[in-house]
């Protein structure tokens, strides 16, 4: 049976590890050319290799970075079909105390890494005749969070640049939708301060779905926003959240 990316070249960037490691997985599975673009060349080259995947060290707030990245991807695979924006961090705390370089620091990771990959993908996407691009945003490019707001205000700034993107790239072919993930469990691998895990478990207890997401979950909608499955779909975000943004969940009857 043929896989539902087969044909496809797809580049997913933080893909060395948590989430963006599960979509590559995923992908492959699918049957698309994956490439792992990451700072982390040993994590990210090691996980290529175990799924047959390849690794292009890829730092996505330099533009001359993706430049090299691109072109080597096109040269060794004829160019690109789904770019999936992945890489993201960012830190909590009260605004006054946060230091300006930490807020830039998230700001240029999370906000300019997804609008420079843009950039510099939309040409090989448009030689291809078109593509689609999947930003991973969050819950939090869609609500307000204390203490987090340079994280809220680049996942904002995300779900905001697929939408202007989709105008403007759709005469081309090329797709861009978002995907909003809840709490994803990927703790085993980032570590978590013990005081935030009680927040999520708090938050997660709240939903309709009482538990955080595995990274497959998160993965399978990327996968559809990647494949031609989604093909009447642009601009539009897929929320991934177990029901955490419906509404304050309070029982009515009670
Ligand atoms: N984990 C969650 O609960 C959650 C929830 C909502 C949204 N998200 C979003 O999902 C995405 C992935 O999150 P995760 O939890 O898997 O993160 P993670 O920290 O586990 O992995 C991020 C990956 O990005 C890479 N990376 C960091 N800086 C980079 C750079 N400059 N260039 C290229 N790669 C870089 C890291 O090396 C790492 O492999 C992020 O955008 C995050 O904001 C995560």
């Amino acid at each position: 049976m043929m896989g539902r990316l087969s044909g496809k070249v797809a580049l997913v960037t933080g893909g060395a590890q948590g989430i963006g490691a599960a979509i590559a997985r995923k992908f492959r599975e699918h049957d698309a050319v994956v490439v792992i673009g990451d700072i982390q060349r040993e994590k990210g080259s090691a996980l290529a290799e175990s799924i047959g995947g390849h690794f292009v060290e890829l730092d996505v707030t330099q533009p001359e970075s993706w430049t090299n990245a691109i072109e080597g991807i096109v040269a060794d695979h004829g160019g690109i079909d789904v770019l999936v924006n992945n890489a993201g961090d960012g830190t909590g705390g009260p605004i006054e105390s946060t230091p300006v370089e930490a807020h830039q620091k998230v700001v240029d990771l999370n906000l300019n890494g997804v609008w420079l990959g843009i950039r510099a993908a939309v040409p090989t996407l448009a030689a291809r005749g078109g593509g689609s691009i999947v930003n991973i945003s969050s819950i939090d490019g869609l609500a307000g969070v204390s203490h987090l707001s340079s994280y809220v205000a680049t996942k904002f700034a995300v779900t905001g640049i697929t939408k202007s993107l989709a105008l403007e790239l759709g005469d081309r072919g090329i797709r861009v939708n978002s995907v909003h993930p809840g709490m994803v469990d990927c703790t085993h691998e980032r570590g978590m301060h013990p005081m935030a895990m009680a927040r999520i478990q708090k938050a997660v207890e709240r939903q309709p779905i009482k538990r955080m997401a595995k990274v497959e979950e998160i993965a399978n909608a990327v996968l559809f926003f990647a494949s031609d499955e989604s093909s009447y779909c642009t601009g539009s975000e897929l929320l991934v959240d177990g029901g955490h943004l419906a509404g304050p969940y309070r029982d009515a009857m009670s």
